[in-house]
């Protein structure tokens, strides 16, 4: 071996070569900007009730073509009034300048913040050279109720299961601020004076209304004037007292009902406050009936017009009835509204039958169809839903199981009337519409795709359209699953919170999706669900959040887990140390469950922990005992790193000792001397593999095992929901890229592509939900379930080549490195991270690559390059060692890694060799150790 190369393999992964760190800092920083002002995670929010808010913001730079910029001090203003924000004043809270890079997640550390006030504040960072930005522009927040006097409210309701409310009142001053907050045992529409407040849809949210119930606030300033003002409501069952699942109606409570308090405050300085109380005045409108799973009924003949406006004079009302003794924490709403999220023109009609036509969207929604009708007075229209056709184009609505999922209508009038129904969803792609003598058009059908409304984050595009399709199917089916809670699907009777799907789902969703608010509002359902009630304080966490029945059924194997693991996620993808503080108890409790429920650390399967399994593998089953246990061993492997990250070292050291003794365990009773892992499952082999679970020097064995398994089915996969997630992983870390390609590439089902063929727009339930001449497998599952399409996120870090830094959580530092296989010539990605855009574009023409990337201000990458010919690689036409922006260098196996500051960079490189097992040496260092526990490779 020549010297020099002799010395790059002794230093393999050293750093090399530091370069001038002067030199790549020499030109002159252009100032920042702070942008993006976050209060919570939220622009502006209406209702804060912690009582230490935490601020974050996105440092831009005027010239984003100058590298290497950063943050390195800030300081943040909050002033109570916006004339105080105006003149740089924090009266509240002044930082004075902190030198730090932290951009996110800084906690308010003024003057106490008061209740229903509204709060401004700014930030203004310094950059690398130490000058400063102009100031942000304001932000503001406000603030809810605040312990110790939360909300108290009347609950007030009215006759049946639907109807209305209002309240009349007089103005006599001239109004300077009106805000009102409002809430339901049910869902709710708020009126003022003959408008909707707000834009939300079934407010107040899905949460344990036993428990919890949250609220919303809305600012009416605009809306209310001098004179006569009628405040008012809609009322639905909702979640509450609609149908939950397969289990009928009333789950929490027989009948809706409803709270709010209109705050007043006066140029005089004096103020007021309109509540709910025995003053209402209630009656029945003209929805009929409502379930958030059978449907609305309306009939627009018995419209009150003008009953939420003054001057009303309505004969058939009566005062609302006031509940009392209420006990149920009232919390601000913490994640973004549901409400509408796009729309969707039909693509086709057709008429299968006389009367009924059909439309179909073209692609499967969750929603309703908003439809104008051109009829007589008394024609009922019904509105059908369904996942997919017969073949006789009617439509196929067994999948939906007890939902009804229909929606009426009746016509007031023989003019043009159009109609959306606003408390219930469907999931699906055909609609149809019949009572009709003559269709409408088509631009007269519209699907309005409902769900929380969180920003899109990410996309992912490739050479492949069949990969597209996949991703778009993915994220689709997320789309449609996340409304208020993760559900596991939005069509038939039961759309549950059910905690496995979105566990194996959140990292994927979390590439497509800003979820942070989301699955923190969620983590309070879970940890709500674990401590529920009398003889349920044992730490179970539950299989459904939120829990929908008295009997708490604690489910590990995937399912409870999910209150550790997406803790854990959040932290690692979004930099959110609160959202683990809030768990960590719960989270100790669920391990002292899962120690409880073991014998010699298995946990076996019983009637307080179950699992359902690796649910719905593809015929290859893993003994739920292994994945109980499996489950247990991750969970503990990430409490002990949060513990740490908590500043808890006693903890984290006694559950480090605690993973390797629930190990050694799984070694023992599960690990064959051939490798195999239980029954060699492929899920129970990627379980072994992804933490480490076989005995020193037996790594190649139990990799072989799994390979063996794929190669027995003609490179099919076989995994359930929780194998699929790691399954391509372990295959490219075990140097296998090329079969991690070939499973994913595969046409035929078992597979990916498979599900995504036939013009199908979302995942299905079970890899066999359809059959291949489009009819139903037996089971008549969902087209609409997301838990299969966990390998989205490894395409993002993968295809796309964005890989998260397991040490550097929120993405302050993250991986670029693409792995090039399965044929594909070009792969671009982009990633709104929690620090700004981050973004990859790669080619392959012949064996000359290019890879640009988008490195964020204030963030550092580590860019792979695949292993090239000698000298071979340019950064922006220069040799690569002329660049002026690298950090420093090293060799890993075969390829070249630069750490690189913020910035844009054009690699290319020629003489690559990629094809097949070849590519193992694209792979970073640090991953392939023998026996090394990688708990943490998957944030
Ligand atoms: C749900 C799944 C869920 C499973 C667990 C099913 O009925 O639809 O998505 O995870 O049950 O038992």
């Amino acid at each position: 071996m020549a010297p020099a190369r002799a010395r790059r393999a002794r230093l393999r992964f050293a750093i090399v070569a530091i370069f001038s760190t002067a030199a790549a800092l020499a030109e002159e920083a252009p100032t920042l900007r702070p942008a993006e002002l976050r209060c919570e995670g939220l622009e502006s929010p209406p209702a804060v009730d912690t009582p230490q808010p935490r601020l974050s913001w996105l440092c831009e730079s005027g010239d984003p073509e100058v590298r290497g910029q950063a943050q390195s001090a800030y300081q943040i203003i909050v002033a109570d009034s916006s004339a105080g924000s105006a003149a740089d004043e924090g009266n509240l809270w002044d930082s004075g300048k902190i030198v730090s890079d932290q951009s996110t997640f800084i906690a308010y550390a003024g003057a106490a913040l008061q209740p229903h006030r509204e709060y401004f504040w700014k930030v203004r960072i310094w950059n690398r050279d130490a000058a400063a930005s102009e100031w942000s522009p304001p932000a503001a927040f406000s603030m809810g109720f605040l312990p110790p006097n939360s909300w108290r409210p009347d609950w007030i309701r009215g006759d049946g299961v639907t109807y209305l409310l209002r309240k009349p009142f007089p103005i006599k001053k001239d109004v300077k601020r009106a805000y009102v907050y409002a809430s339901a045992l049910g869902v709710y529409e708020l009126r003022l004076n003959g408008s909707k407040v707000g834009d939300e849809l079934f407010a107040p949210g899905w949460t344990d209304y036993r428990k919890r119930v949250q609220y919303q606030r809305y600012d009416v300033t605009d809306a209310v004037h001098r004179g006569d003002n009628v405040l008012g409501a809609e009322l639905a069952p909702g979640w509450f007292s609609g149908k939950i699942a397969w289990f009928n109606a009333k789950r929490y409570g027989k009948q809706p009902a409803f709270a709010a308090e209109l705050h007043l405050e006066f140029a005089d300085g004096s103020s007021r406050v309109v509540s709910t109380d025995g003053s209402w005045e209630t009656s029945s409108g003209p929805l009929t009936a409502s379930d958030m799973q059978d449907g609305d009924q309306y009939d627009a003949r018995l419209e009150k017009i003008g009953w939420d406006t003054a001057g009303y004079q309505g004969a058939d009302w009566e005062n609302a009835e006031v509940l009392g003794g209420e006990s149920r924490i009232m919390a601000a709403q913490r994640d973004q509204p549901v409400g509408d999220v796009r729309t969707l023109t039909p693509v086709q009609r057709t008429q299968p039958a006389p009367g009924v036509y059909v439309y179909d969207l073209g692609q499967n929604i969750t929603g309703i169809a908003r439809i104008t009708a051109r009829g007589q007075r008394d024609a009922k229209i019904t509105l059908r839903y369904a996942e997919r056709l017969n073949a006789d184009g009617t439509l196929d609505v067994t999948n939906l199981k007890l939902a009804e999922a229909t929606d009426t209508y009746v016509m007031r009038s023989a003019g043009a009337e159009t109609y959306q129904p606003k408390f219930t969803f469907h999931g699906f792609r055909w609609v149809s519409v019949e009572g009709l003598d003559a269709p409408p058009a088509l631009d007269e059908v519209t699907g309005v795709v409902v769900g929380t409304l969180f920003p899109e984050t990410g996309s992912l595009s490739t050479s492949s359209q069949e990969l597209n399709q996949l991703l778009s199917n993915i994220r689709w089916t997320i789309r449609n699953s996340y409304l208020s809670v993760p559900l596991d699907s939005p069509q038939r009777s039961e759309r549950l919170g059910w905690t496995g799907d979105a566990n194996v789902m959140a990292a994927t969703a979390s590439w497509m999706f800003g979820l942070d608010r989301f699955y923190s509002k969620w983590q309070t359902d879970i940890l709500d669900a674990q401590s529920y009630g009398k003889g349920e304080t044992d730490g179970a966490m539950p299989n459904v959040a939120p829990r929908w029945m008295a009997k708490a059924s604690g489910r590990g194997g995937g399912w409870g887990d999910v209150g550790v693991n997406l803790p854990y996620l959040l932290w690692k993808r979004y930099g959110d140390t609160g959202v683990i503080r809030a768990s960590y108890s719960g989270t100790k409790k669920w391990l002292a469950f899962l120690e409880r429920n073991s014998k010699n650390h298995i946990i076996p399967v019983s009637a307080r922990v179950s699992t359902a399994g690796d649910w719905e593998n593809a015929g290859d089953p893993t003994p739920k005992d292994l994945v109980g246990t499996f489950y247990y061993a991750l969970d503990v492997a990430q409490v002990a790193e949060m513990a740490e990250a908590l500043g808890e070292e006693a903890d984290a050291a006694a559950y480090r000792a605690r993973f390797q003794e629930i190990r050694a365990a799984i070694i023992k009773r599960y690990v064959a001397q051939d490798g195999v892992v239980a029954n060699g499952s492929q899920t129970a082999q990627v379980f072994a593999l992804y933490l480490g679970l076989y005995p020193q020097g037996m790594k190649d064995k139990v990799f072989r095992r799994l390979i063996d398994n794929i190669e027995k089915r003609d490179n099919h996969i076989s995994t359930g929901y929780l194998g699929s997630q790691w399954l391509l992983k372990v295959l490219v870390e075990n140097g296998r890229p090329d079969v991690a390609y070939d499973l994913l590439m595969q046409r035929t089902g078992p597979s990916w592509l498979y599900m995504a063929s036939n013009e199908q727009t979302s995942l299905w339930e079970g890899w066999d939900t359809l059959n291949p001449d489009g009819t139903f497998g037996s089971k008549r599952t969902s087209l609409g379930h997301a838990a299969l399409g966990s390998c989205g996120d490894w395409m993002f870090q993968r295809i796309g080549g964005i890989t998260p830094d397991p040490l550097s959580p929120g993405f302050k530092h993250f991986m670029i490195e693409p792995l090039v296989g399965g044929g594909l010539t070009h792969a671009e990605a982009n990633f709104q991270s929690p620090h700004g855009l981050i973004g990859t574009r790669w080619t392959l023409h012949g064996d000359r690559f290019t890879l640009d990337v988008t490195v964020p201000v204030n963030t550092t990458a580590t860019v792979l390059l695949p292993p090239s010919s000698p000298g071979a690689v340019t950064e922006s036409d220069q040799p690569i060692d002329l660049s002026d922006h690298v950090l420093s260098k090293r060799l890993p196996t075969g390829g070249v890694s630069y750490h690189v500051g913020s910035g844009r960079y054009s690699y290319a490189a020629s003489g690559v060799s990629l094809s097949g097992r070849a590519s193992r040496a694209n792979e970073p260092s640090g991953r392939e150790s023998e026996d090394e526990m990688d708990p943490s490779g998957s944030p």
